[in-house]
Order: C-alpha cells, then sequence, then structure tokens
C-alpha cells in the first residue's frame, strides 16, 4: 500500500524504533522489497539514488515510481517512495511530479547557511505539493576514506541541529554519526551519546545513511535514541551481484535469462526479511 513517508516516519516515531530503507535500482529489487515487507507485516521505504540513473542507467524516476506504486497495491503493508541524496533542484522537482513523497536534498557540502538556504528554497516547493523533505547537518561521507567515519568536524552537532530544522523547515534530517557509506574497512562505532543529545534538542524523526555493515547492538541502540529511518543499499546491491554471479556459475550455458528472476527474487527477500528484524514495529 503506497503510503507518504511522512506517515511511515511518524509510525516509526511512535513505536520507538526506525523503519528500514533500500536502495533499490529495477523490478527484481523493488519486488522483493515490496514482498519482504508483506511477509513481516512492517513498513518500510523504497528509494531511488538519482546517480543510479544519471551515471548507471538505471530506472529514471517516473519508471521507479511507476514500479514501487504497481508493487506496493499488490501488499497490504505501507510502503514509501524516497528520492535519495540529490544536490539538483530540477532533479528533485521531477521526482516530486513523478510522485515521490519525500524528497532528500543534500546540502552537507555547503556551509551551514547555504545548506539551510537551500534546503528551505527545496521545502517551501515541496511543501506545497505535501511532499516531505529529507536535509543533512554535518557530513556522512565514504566508509572507503575511514577518516570520513571518525573525523568529528564531520559530525553533527546538537546545539545546531534545532536552528537547522526550525530554518530550514526540513521534516527529517540525516546526522552524521559515525557511519559511511559503502564497505566499511574498520568496525564503525556510532556515537550514542551525541545522538541523544541531538534527539533531545529536537523533535523531528532522525535518519542513519551508511547502513550495511553496521553491527546491531548498536543499531538497535540507536533506533531507541531518535534515529527513525535507516538506510541501506550496498549489502542488498552486493547480495543482487552474487545472485547473477551464482546464477551463470550455476547454470552455465544451460541457463537463461527468463529464469533468473524465479532464483534471485527470493534470496532476496530472505536477505530483507532478516534485516527488516532490527525494525521493532
Ligand atoms: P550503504 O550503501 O552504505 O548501505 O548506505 C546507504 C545509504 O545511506 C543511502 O543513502
Amino acid at each position: 500500500m503506497l503510503t507518504p513517508v511522512k506517515d511511515i516516519l511518524k509510525m516509526a516515531s511512535d513505536a520507538n524504533t526506525s523503519v528500514i530503507a533500500f536502495n533499490a535500482l529495477d523490478y527484481n529489487m523493488v519486488y522483493a522489497v515490496t514482498q519482504a515487507a508483506e511477509k513481516v507485516k512492517k513498513p518500510l521505504i523504497c528509494m531511488l539514488y538519482p546517480e543510479h540513473h544519471t551515471l548507471n542507467n538505471w530506472a529514471n524516476p517516473e519508471s521507479f515510481a511507476a514500479t514501487v506504486k504497481s508493487l506496493a497495491s499488490e501488499v497490504s503493508v505501507p510502503v514509501g517512495l524516497h528520492l535519495d541524496h540529490c544536490t539538483d533542484f530540477n532533479y528533485i522537482m521531477r521526482a516530486i511530479k513523478a510522485g515521490f513523497s519525500c524528497v532528500m536534498y543534500d546540502g552537507s557540502m555547503l556551509s551551514l547557511e547555504e545548506n539551510i538556504a537551500n534546503t528551505r528554497k527545496v521545502a517551501d516547493t515541496a511543501h506545497a505539493f505535501d511532499v516531505a523533505v529529507e536535509a543533512e547537518l554535518g557530513h556522512v561521507g565514504f566508509a572507503a576514506t575511514v577518516s570520513d567515519q571518525t573525523n568529528l568536524d564531520l559530525y553533527t552537532q546538537p546545539d545546531i541541529a534545532a536552528k537547522f530544522i526550525e530554518e530550514s523547515t526540513c521534516d527529517a534530517l540525516a546526522v552524521a554519526i559515525g557511519s559511511a557509506h559503502g564497505v566499511y574497512k574498520e568496525t564503525p562505532h556510532l556515537d550514542i551519546k551525541r545522538l541523544s543529545e541531538i534527539n533531545a534538542a529536537t523533535d523531528t524523526p532522525l535518519v542513519l545513511h551508511g547502513g550495511s555493515g553496521i553491527p546491531n547492538d548498536q543499531l538497535d541502540e540507536a533506533f531507541v535514541n531518535g534515529i527513525n529511518k535507516f538506510n541501506v543499499g550496498t549489502e542488498f546491491f552486493q547480495l543482487y551481484y552474487d545472485t547473477i554471479k551464482d546464477y551463470g556459475r550455476i547454470n552455465g550455458d544451460s541457463g537463461n535469462i527468463f529464469d533468473f528472476p524465479n532464483y534471485c527474487q527470493p534470496i532476496l527477500i530472505d536477505y530483507l526479511v532478516k534485516k527488516l528484524e532490527l525494525s521493532k514495529f
């Protein structure tokens, strides 16, 4: 059941847990996401990362939205449609037109003032269409560069989070507390104290990026200390790629492309079902 991301975030906040938001690329991945949600009877969010379209030629916002809308309508649990990291105002407007109910404007590489001003501009337009906006304060970098996850200068400062939310009017805030995108070279150590300080200073849902590879005990703590949306991509992508490799290796020349969805979808669903155990709805 396609449901506004804002409503799903409220459900997560009311349940003092986090919804899991999965990046997806195509029909197989979106199908697995919606079916896994139905299996465990929990809401979740499906996200398009714009560069997968603009750089790699995976789904564009219109086809992605159509796929999520169609497959979400086949399940009874809430499924949200979200645009992940975007810095391009026109692309964000394109996604809103296509039906995304939440969009992330990522101004985390800008000065605080520019980040606030640009997020506010996106929010003013998005809100007119009843679309929610996720922003980022501090900067969640890349796990390939270990200092991105350890450099405290990049972390979100609790004392400016409330001002940022008030002035930018964002509806959800991605925080930098020790996670990073991609494959971790060193186990991350989330700064839960900082997270609870940010949570105490704000009443907006907080978002944790760089979800692949964070130990579950740290996630359990993060979810009861203000994280209401948890983004996962890398693990899911790697698994999808592994299914392609394995299918080819197992079937060799006698395999065919038609049977591949029936091979890979159950494997993707199994992974998602396990991951969704973290989400305590
Ligand atoms: P990972 O790819 O590291 O899981 O992070 C996903 C993410 O944060 C998307 O915004």
